[in-house]
């Protein structure tokens, strides 16, 4: 419904996804990815994404939720899909029988797993999340914590999938917090193991410390961004896996027209011509996820060069500044994010316009904006 006669679109090359894994997969032979694929796999698509990852020999992914894991589910009957997130009880039913892995972090939920999975006479997929420094989810290496587990691991019905911990730091210059997040993780590994809880796959390691800390991979590694061809630390390219993205947002122009000087531009006046000035406007807006933080700050490419936003992002249109392109004609193609011949305006360099990371630039472009899939150069929705 939402590509009906609107020239907006997100071209998501397939092929190069699968490059981009393929280049994973050698930096960490014999280790287990499991491809983290929330957020609608960082707004690329999660079935079409891990349908391509299955193509590359991926048997493992992560989802943040319980819904994204059963949409999932629905496509891909074999996978393991555990949820990395909190896992509400109310979710165990459908979790346990669905065949999820499901994220604990407290005795009391683990019991109603427990009770569920009895119940349903089968077994629940439990993960258990130790907080080694994030601060965000998971236990806290603590005797009391040691007691608890071992009292998880007694409870019928469960099996004991994955003991996992996140980086807080992992894309940071100096190494050590993420050396002392990691010690903790492994210290605590091996209390667990003395008291004999065993799991059966341990991981820690997200883009960032499968680049920079190679000693952090354990049997899995959760790659997210890196998939996507974006690095954690904006433009810095790594040597041992090279990866480009595979998204490019594209739109065209619809209306260009000169106007005066001091002839004011959208919503509030914000901006007005400081010269006789061609200005273009293009048919997306923040409902579409070019934000309106970008309002007199952000660009677009056209015809090989940058046109910069001018005035207030609107809800479903925006205006570029054309001056500086006369040949521009409705019609042109307009690249939102991505390259246009020599010119490059990527999510890290929106990211940066907006002060935030290419992974919320993303997420953010919504569902309004219809996908593209390419491969073997064809293209497909
Ligand atoms: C628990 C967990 N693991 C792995 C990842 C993947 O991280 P990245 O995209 O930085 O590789 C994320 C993403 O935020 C996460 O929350």
């Amino acid at each position: 419904m939402y590509e009906l006669e609107r020239p907006v679109w997100a071209q998501v090359d397939l092929d190069q996804l699968a490059e981009n894994m393929r280049a994973i997969q050698r930096a960490v032979p014999g280790k287990r990815i499991m491809s983290v694929v929330k957020g609608d796999a960082y707004g690329h698509g999660m079935i079409p994404v891990a349908r391509t990852f299955k193509s590359c020999g991926i048997r493992d992914f992560a989802v943040a939720l319980l819904g994204e894991a059963v949409e999932l589910r629905e496509k891909d009957p074999e996978s393991t899909i555990m949820v990395l997130g909190y896992s509400d009880p109310r979710g165990a039913r459908i979790a346990i029988s669905e065949g999820i892995t499901s994220t604990v972090f407290d005795y009391s939920v683990a019991e109603e797993f427990s009770k569920e999975a009895c119940r349903l006479g089968k077994e629940a997929k439990i993960a258990i999340v130790l907080d080694s420094g994030m601060g965000r989810i998971g236990y806290v290496p603590s005797p009391k914590t040691l007691e608890e587990i071992q009292a998880i691991a007694k409870l019928p019905g469960l099996r004991l999938e994955e003991f996992f911990s996140h980086f807080a730091t992992a894309d940071a210059r100096d190494p050590r917090e993420a050396k002392r997040q990691l010690a903790r993780y492994e210290a605590f590994r091996q209390e667990l193991a003395e008291v004999g809880v065993h799991f059966k796959h341990y991981h820690m390691a997200n883009s960032a410390a499968i680049l920079n800390h190679t000693g952090s991979l354990m049997d899995t590694v959760r790659p997210g961004i890196i998939q996507y061809g974006y690095y954690p630390r904006a433009k810095e390219p790594s040597k041992s896996i090279k990866v480009s993205p595979v998204l490019t947002w594209k739109t065209k122009l619809i209306q260009v027209k000169e106007v005066a000087q001091g002839t004011p531009i959208g919503y509030s006046q914000t901006w007005r011509a400081p010269r006789t000035s061609l200005i273009g406007t293009i048919p997306l807006g923040y409902a579409d996820g070019l934000t309106r933080a970008l309002s007199n700050k952000g660009r677009v490419l056209i015809r090989g060069a940058a046109a910069p936003i001018r005035g207030l992002v609107c809800m479903d249109q925006c205006m570029v500044d054309l001056t500086q392109i006369p040949k521009a004609r409705v019609g042109d193609e307009v690249t939102v994010l991505g390259t246009d011949g020599g010119a490059v305006y990527d999510a890290d360099d929106m990211a940066k316009d907006l002060s935030t990371i290419s992974y919320e630039v993303l997420c953010d472009i919504s569902r309004r904006v219809p996908r593209k899939y390419i491969h073997g150069k064809k293209e497909g929705q």
